[in-house]
């Protein structure tokens, strides 16, 4: 008989399955129509539901077609009313039952979203299931407290959510949580191959819900395409591939439908030398390894400082090989099933041509059918695919890099910007990292923590908007129209001519670029009140941001530096109303004044959130300016409207591009004097005067410029959205006259949108 210790060595794992009995059962339903108007309709144009472990067919489920769409969207509007009138204390019990009944089922919950999605069944069990629970307590709460603390917001209407198959209860929560929570009302479509889990939610709405108030369409992404078309609503709410984000965002440009979008991530992981090696170690099983890898914010992008990296590689070696790969249903398997063998041939064409580009490729074990063992890249390039593409599998890359500098350069080396994760001992160094790294999400000494107050979202082409939290609620409010009721949209301004033929214009005034006078590369118009106003163009804007970019000791100033700044414009502004008031009038020259005061007076006074989530966490919501901001200002209001938004934007620590009144730019050129003696340091305002719709267009379509303001006509207003589509910043754009002198003029809108919040997680624990 072996002893005990030859014994622990050879001890194999006896399988430990769930039972699938209960979900079995519950399938036994199939097939599956939509849920519309709080009922299910009849199955139709089925397609399969499949299990991707075993390879069998669940259930069937319908094909929604784009009049399944129009009946979800009528049903949707149907409750809106209702639900939104609805006190919030009553919604709030709504959500607390759907939580509530969510809990009593969690078990069935994990079971079939572990049979469709081929996660283990420890992951679906213990962290998806109690997350979506979770999430909708926390929303009953914000249920109960949106009239309070959200004064003068409104819920959209009807919100289209659209959701992927990698978290489908999870995604599912933090998309009608919400959104329910806020007043609206939802038309939701799952991953065509992962829609069991809402079906079974759709259960429990039919119980608790009013009809309508909820729906639930399913299908693939030419359904998802019929709800982002849909003209009736209000809001769309996305979370998948960059690639299909664009294309809504596209698809939605000027069609005044709010967008939020959570799209896909390559973040880093960062090791420093001083890290706790084991713990990180355990961290890449939980970044990326344990749930395959199909996580958006996974960590996979591995740098590891060169004095540990031998050693570190060696330890994830190590350890992959005692993954246990296998039946997602048995409770000590750690890697299930990809998702679908459309997914698991994408992930093995990615591993191909990582190797093809040199990159060495460490697998634990063989790809079996949908099954991928656990893997490590090494030795590859920045331009390899396997360190610049999503992969969507359980293999990280591995790079190493001397200097935190370097670190950081590498880090932020991507497109994406969706979360990170940083390894050290020592807090002051991984609190420097987190504050240079973009991204939404900064774990520090751990990773994928979510929590339902903690806001979770991208920068970059990671998309916009926060899911969770305060955050996350603001992204289910809509602000009242400007100036309310029937004001119609502004009118598109009147072409500027250019000066060919009209002699003896007067070329005196220059763009302001970098802190310097520029001629413009455009020529001069003669149109504009207050003599000739320069024709900025392509170029013109090119230079700007390029100098905006330079001017980065800006957003390293304390607030209080910034306001001194705003304080002292304010004065001089006031020293120079006179010669302001032959332009623009007196009346609004006093108010521009009283602006400035408002906006120096904010400077300073910006706080974030310290989030209650996880006990023996430090959970921070911060406030990040953008970098480089493009603003197309009112052509209405051409001095308060310059100064009502170039002010709170670089207030919080952002650098303009802006482009002034396109009627009347004369005043704004006017301000360059006194930008320059109230010490605004060089390259922290540019204006570039001339045709908006085209200034807006290039602004929107630059890299370098990380979100933009457009407070113009309809046609602008699209012409700008659609350029973003590429770049995917987002994009402010009011199609409204603001009333710029009152309370309008300094809305709240105004600082929320001129920050946007990265979250950073610190356990503690001696
Ligand atoms: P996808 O972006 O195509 O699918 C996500 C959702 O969008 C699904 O519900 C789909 O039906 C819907 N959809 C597809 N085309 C649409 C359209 N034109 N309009 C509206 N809705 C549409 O993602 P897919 O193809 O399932 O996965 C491909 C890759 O995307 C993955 O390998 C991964 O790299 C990435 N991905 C990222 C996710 C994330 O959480 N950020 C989630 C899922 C995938």
């Amino acid at each position: 008989m072996p002893n005990l210790t030859e014994a622990l060595a050879t001890m194999e794992y006896g399988p430990s399955p769930e039972s699938p009995g209960p979900a079995l059962d519950w399938l036994k339903r199939a097939p599956f129509g939509h849920f519309i108007g709080g009922k299910f309709t009849r199955p139709a144009d089925l397609f399969d539901a499949i299990n991707p472990a075993a390879g069998a067919v669940l259930a069937q489920v319908s094909q929604g077609s784009v009049k399944d769409v129009n009946r979800a969207v009528t049903a949707a509007r149907k409750a809106a009313k209702g639900w939104a009138k609805t006190p919030g204390a009553d919604r709030a019990r709504a959500l607390y039952a759907l939580a509530r009944r969510m809990q009593k089922h969690a078990r069935l919950f994990a079971v079939l979203e572990t049979l469709n999605n081929g996660k283990p069944i420890r992951e679906s069990r213990d962290i998806d299931v109690p997350l979506a629970i979770r999430h909708f307590y926390h929303h009953a709460g914000w249920a109960a407290l949106v009239e309070d603390e959200f004064p003068g917001l409104h819920p959209h209407g009807v919100c289209g959510q659209i959701i992927p198959w990698n978290f489908p209860l999870l995604m599912l929560a933090w998309k009608v949580a919400p959104a329910l929570a806020a007043g609206n009302t939802v038309v939701l479509k799952p991953a065509e191959y992962t829609p069991l889990t809402a079906l079974l939610f759709a259960d429990i709405c039919a119980q608790v819900l009013p009809p309508g108030v909820v729906n639930i369409v399913t299908g693939d992404g030419a359904t998802g395409a019929a709800l982002v078309d849909h003209g009736d609503v209000d809001k769309i709410a996305f979370t998948g591939s960059t690639e299909v984000g664009r294309a809504i965002r596209g698809a939605t440009a000027g069609s005044g439908k709010a967008l939020t979008l959570e799209l896909g991530g390559k973040s880093p992981f960062i090791v420093m030398a001083d890290a706790d090696l084991e713990a990180a170690v355990e961290g890449v099983v939980d970044a990326i390894w344990f749930n395959q890898g199909e996580v958006c914010c996974a960590g996979s992008r591995v740098l590891v400082q060169a004095a540990v990296a031998e050693r570190f590689i060696a330890r994830l070696k190590d350890r992959m090989a005692r993954l246990r790969l296998g039946d997602p249903m048995d409770k000590g398997v750690d890697i299930g099933a990809l998702v679908h063998p459309v997914q698991a041939a994408r992930v093995g064409s990615i591993l191909d041509q990582a190797v093809e580009q040199g990159a060495e490729l460490h697998l634990a074990g063989t790809a079996v059918g949908n099954f991928c063992p656990p893997g490590l890249l090494t030795g590859l390039g920045t331009s390899n695919i396997g360190w610049s593409d999503e992969i969507f599998g359980p293999v990280a890359a591995v790079m190493s890099f001397r200097t935190p500098a370097e670190a950081v350069e590498l880090a932020n080396a991507t497109r994406y910007g969706l979360a990170a994760s940083i390894w050290s001992e020592s807090a002051t160094v991984a609190m420097d990292l987190a504050a240079q790294v973009k991204a939404g999400v900064v774990w520090i000494n751990g990773t994928n923590l979510f929590d339902a107050n903690a806001p979770f979202g991208g920068m970059r082409e990671s998309g916009f908007g926060r899911e969770g939290g305060r955050a996350g609620m603001l992204a289910y409010l809509a602000a009242p129209a400007p100036s309310g009721k029937e004001r119609k949209a502004l009118a598109a301004p009147a072409p500027l001519p250019g000066d060919e033929g009209a002699g003896g214009i007067d070329r005196t005034r220059k763009l302001y670029v970098g802190g310097k006078q520029a001629r413009p590369d455009g020529g001069y118009s003669f149109a504009a009140p207050g003599g000739a106003a320069p024709l900025g163009n392509r170029k013109d804007i090119r230079n700007a941001v390029e100098a905006a970019a330079k001017a980065g000791g800006w957003t390293g100033l304390s607030g209080h530096a910034r306001a001194q700044v705003l304080w002292f414009l304010a004065e001089n502004l006031t020293a120079r109303a006179r010669d302001f008031a032959a332009l623009v009038g007196e009346k609004e020259v006093a108010a521009a004044i009283d602006r400035a005061l408002y906006w120096a007076g904010w400077t300073d006074k910006l706080e974030g959130r310290a989030a209650d989530t996880v006990s023996g966490h430090l959970t921070l919501a911060l406030n990040e300016p953008f970098g480089v901001m493009g603003v197309i200002c009112p052509d209405e209001a051409p001095l308060l409207g310059f100064l009502s938004t170039v002010l709170p934007a670089i207030a919080f620590g952002n650098r303009v591009v802006a482009v002034p009144s396109q009627s009347a730019p004369n005043a704004a050129l006017e301000m360059v004097q006194v930008l320059e003696t109230s010490d605004v340091p060089a390259g922290v305002v540019n204006i570039v005067t001339g045709a908006q719709a085209e200034l807006a267009a290039v602004l929107a379509a630059h890299d370098d410029a990380a979100a933009l303001w457009v407070f113009a006509d309809p046609a602008t207003c699209a012409a700008a959205e659609r350029a973003a589509a590429g770049n995917l910043k987002p994009v402010w754009a009011e199609v409204r006259a603001r009333d710029w002198a009152g309370a309008e003029g300094r809305a709240g809108a105004f600082r929320a949108n001129a920050v946007q919040v990265k979250t950073v997680w610190l356990p503690y624990g001696a």
